[in-house]
């Protein structure tokens, strides 16, 4: 099922059975009542977060689906996915949605939604280890530019590297205030060609041909 947003805009039919297979463990997740009480939340505050994290959800459980990890893997993804943003309904709805380019003081402001996310993860009950280590690294970045720590390679959790593929993704394929949307096949370029010492290069291919298999 992996690109519904894409094979919805190109009309290509997609494949129900894959579909509904990789659809359940976010469809599970989503009948946890503490998970959908927090993205009610999220709507409620940012409308256009909780689609992006609907999205990621939705394209993370499908890539894991598709490279074959297990089911609980792919729980932690639906739900990591879901929840790795939760934090930004700490921040003011006119900055998440700011037309303009970020002041250095704005930027701070927004990169804290990832520490708001993990101290809210922390104090809910039953929210899965790998899922809060999704929200707490997907942001990092291998060459260790990326926030909240620097971590380096490796020290980001596989799922994690995910994450941060496909969060860059969906947001590049969006439309927002600031920017039009992109094409999935010029963000796949795009990634591949500037950010290929912060991205995971092996994963990028593999979900590059998950998504566009199922626009062609
Ligand atoms: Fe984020
Ligand atoms: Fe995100």
């Amino acid at each position: 099922m992996s690109a519904v947003p894409t094979a919805m805009q190109s009309g290509t039919p997609i494949d129900y059975g894959s579909f509904k297979d990789s659809c359940a463990p976010l469809i599970g997740v989503l009948y946890d009542g503490d998970v959908k009480s927090v993205l009610d939340a999220v709507r409620e505050h940012d409308n256009y977060t909780f689609s992006h994290s609907f999205k990621v959800a939705t394209l993370l459980t499908m890539f894991g689906s598709a490279i074959g990890l297990s089911e609980a893997d792919q729980v932690l993804l639906a739900c990591g996915g879901l929840l790795h943003d939760v934090g930004k309904m700490s921040i003011p709805f006119e900055l998440l949605n700011k037309p303009d380019k970020l002041s250095p003081e704005e930027w701070a402001v927004m990169k804290s939604h990832v520490p708001t996310t993990m101290d809210f993860l922390n104090i809910c009950d039953g929210i899965p280890k790998g899922a809060q280590i999704i929200a707490a690294q997907h942001h990092e970045k291998l060459d260790g530019t990326g926030y909240p720590n620097g971590l380096k390679g490796l020290a980001i959790n596989e799922l994690a590297r995910m994450a941060a593929i496909v969060d860059i993704y969906g947001a590049l394929t969006d439309r927002r205030s600031y920017k039009p949307e992109m094409a999935p096949e010029t963000a796949f370029d795009l990634m591949s060609e500037s950010m290929s010492d912060q991205l995971d290069t092996g994963l990028l291919k593999v979900f590059r041909h998950i998504v566009l298999d199922q626009t062609r």
